[in-house]
């Protein structure tokens, strides 16, 4: 009989060690698992560099400040744990997941715990291109009804609106949901949204209503950058009904066009031509950064 070598299971970080995935435990009165009382952030590695580090750094900061938690590491104490735990999974192209709960409190009280010392979890994971036939045929979405709560800007680990909200979306043989509040557009169930209309770029402005992506913020410097006009502005389901093109961006899965909404073609039904040029300059980003040129 030939052997079979048990794959391992991959190293991460829990509060202060590194260890097996499968040997990683919480508390049942750990915050986070109580009621969702955390925050997180997902960052892709290409060739063992973190991609945008200041700017999800940054986010989670903002994040932090948001639930009224202090930050459990410095920036540099932040790096040289990601670099620390991509070099113990193989490094390569990743995505990194780390999350910060208020941690454990003595019983289950919603108030905050007087002594409490936030739970910080970080794991490493392959990164997962997103298959090609979306680049080339694009994806369907749908429009849903946005029923979060009013402080979508921080990326809290709560996450059963969006969970409900993108079921909703697989349930419809759809890749995504994008969000309506009133007749706004606010996001996707898990990324940004922009259209492009008469050759520019159109994205709603960051707001408590959405998060600020760090994705969305990349592609709005690429396109200023390169000449690609662009403008930040509210959209509304006729915005988006009426679209040459509609992208959904994210960090895992870049920038993703939409060709069918609703079960209608969004412009000629096919990736239009702004989105061919906005992935040509996202991969030499990418490639740049990969060279830690930048990040
Ligand atoms: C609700 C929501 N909006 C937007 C995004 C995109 O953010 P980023 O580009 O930072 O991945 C995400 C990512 O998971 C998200 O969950």
């Amino acid at each position: 009989m030939p052997q079979t070598q048990a794959a391992q299971p991959p190293t991460v970080y829990l509060n202060g060690s590194f260890l097996p995935l499968d040997q990683a435990q919480v508390s049942v009165l750990d915050r986070g698992f109580l009621f969702g009382d955390g925050v997180y952030e997902v960052m892709p590695v290409y060739g063992s560099q973190p991609f945008r580090l200041a700017e999800h750094l940054g986010r989670l900061a903002n994040s932090l400040a948001g639930i009224r938690c202090a930050n459990p590491l410095s920036n540099d104490q932040w790096d040289a744990l990601f670099r620390n735990l991509i070099v113990r999974n193989g490094g390569g192209d990743l995505s990194i997941y780390l999350q910060v709960t208020r941690g454990v409190g003595p019983n289950r009280d919603h108030s905050f715990p007087a002594n409490a010392h936030p739970s910080v979890f970080v794991m490493a994971s392959p990164l997962l291109p997103l298959p090609e036939v979306h680049r080339n045929n694009g994806v369907r979405a749908i429009l849903v009804e946005d029923f979060r709560w009013g402080r979508c800007d921080i990326k809290t680990i709560t996450l059963l609106a969006n969970v409900l909200l993108r079921q909703q979306a697989v349930d419809a043989g759809a890749f995504e949901a994008i969000l309506v509040r009133g007749t706004q557009v606010t996001e996707g169930a898990a990324s940004n949204v922009f259209i492009v209309r008469g050759g520019q770029l159109l994205t709603p402005p960051k707001g408590p209503l959405l998060l600020p992506g760090i994705t969305r913020d990349l592609v709005c410097e690429l396109a200023s950058a390169n000449g690609i006009p662009i403008q930040e502005v509210a959209l509304t389901v006729e915005d988006l009904q009426g679209a040459d093109e509609i992208w959904l961006t994210s960090s895992t899965k870049e920038v993703v066009p939409v060709t069918n909404l609703d079960g209608a073609p969004v412009g000629d039904g096919l990736p239009g031509a702004a989105y061919r040029r906005i992935m040509e300059l996202y991969q030499s980003f990418k490639g740049l950064a990969r060279t830690g040129r930048y990040q």
